[in-house]
């Protein structure tokens, strides 16, 4: 009912009085003047004036339902979104909605995070309302060897989308971090609940800097705003990312994933470039000469040993 009264309101220019609300929508009056309470304490400044009726004034700068929904046109992902004002982390509520069965292309996001975390077991600053921090709920039917291939999809997605609303470009860090100007702009956390041949479920989880300002940036990240001296809407860059990756979820499901490996490469910062392999065992260096059919980085040493890697933290030589 909300979001309906919510559409009504955002198509009109002028006021709408209490009687052309409940002959819209069958209620009395008063559960009108009850929905709006509602919608305010979302965050919906909406003005009641006698004899006129109501009117929206302002939309809150939040990652509501009803914002990223209205005009999405997707068909799986976000058919489905959960908001948190604050949460530990989007990662724990996706994971347990998971085995919950909520259906695939579910999305939780919220407004901050107290534990938010990234790869190896690293924090993720979560200012509130500044940044997107969301995780994104897939089923798909494959081994649990492909998901890395679904991790690179979502970072060429993320990037594209960045490039639509912004055109700021993002760079692909492997695995799966967006890069401008050598500064960490948005990192992608895959975890997945599987059996040994089989996905049940996987969550991608996406922390993008949008507004956070320098002084609440990490070292070495960057924002949207802090690269191009503007605010950005959270909503229309969410948005632009679930319908890019769904079009490459798509793709990859009908063509398999050597499309995406393509646009991955053009994307890529990483490829052709001298880098050191970091991970727990130690470290390797060379060149990083391709990117094979897992998504994993195939590494030239200088002994002229090529050795692949399938996770690790990059760093790039000059
Ligand atoms: C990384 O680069 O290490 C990945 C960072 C992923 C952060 C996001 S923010 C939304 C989701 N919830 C979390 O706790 N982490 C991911």
């Amino acid at each position: 009912m909300q979001d309906r009264i919510l559409h009504y309101l955002k198509k009109t220019e002028g006021y709408l009085s209490g009687e052309q609300f409940s002959r819209t929508f069958h209620i009395s009056r008063a559960g009108i003047w009850k929905n709006m309470q509602e919608l305010r304490k979302q965050g919906y400044d909406i003005v009641a004036v006698p004899h006129l009726g109501y009117k929206l004034i302002s939309s809150p700068d939040k990652l509501l339902p009803f914002e990223i929904q209205g005009d999405l046109k997707t068909k799986i992902l976000g058919k489905e979104v959960v908001h948190f004002d604050a949460t530990p982390s989007t990662m724990d509520v996706a994971f347990q909605y998971g085995l919950d069965r909520y259906p695939e292309g579910t999305v939780i996001c919220a407004e901050s995070q107290t534990k938010g975390r990234g790869r190896l077991g690293r924090h993720w600053s979560s200012p509130k309302g500044k940044g997107l921090y969301a995780s994104i709920i897939l089923r798909p039917k494959v081994s649990p060897s492909q998901v890395a291939k679904l991790t690179l999809a979502s970072a060429v997605a993320v990037s594209e989308a960045i490039y639509e609303v912004t055109k700021v470009k993002a760079a692909i860090k492997w695995p799966n971090d967006l890069m401008v100007n050598n500064k960490k702009l948005c990192g992608i956390l895959t975890e997945l609940q599987a059996e040994i041949d089989r996905v049940k479920f996987v969550v991608i989880g996406l922390g993008l800097n949008v507004n956070t300002s320098t002084s609440q940036l990490v070292e070495g990240a960057t924002s949207l705003k802090n690269e191009t001296n503007q605010s950005w809407s959270r909503v229309d860059v969410l948005k632009e990312i679930l319908r890019r990756f769904e079009k490459w979820y798509l793709r990859i499901q009908k063509e398999g994933f050597d499309s995406v490996i393509e646009r991955w490469k053009e994307l890529s910062m990483t490829l052709n470039r001298r880098v050191r392999i970091v991970d727990p065992n130690g470290f390797i260096e060379g060149e990083a000469i391709d990117l094979d059919q897992d998504g994993g980085l195939l590494i030239r040493q200088d002994s002229g040993e090529i050795v692949k890697k399938l996770a690790g933290d990059v760093v790039l030589a000059h």
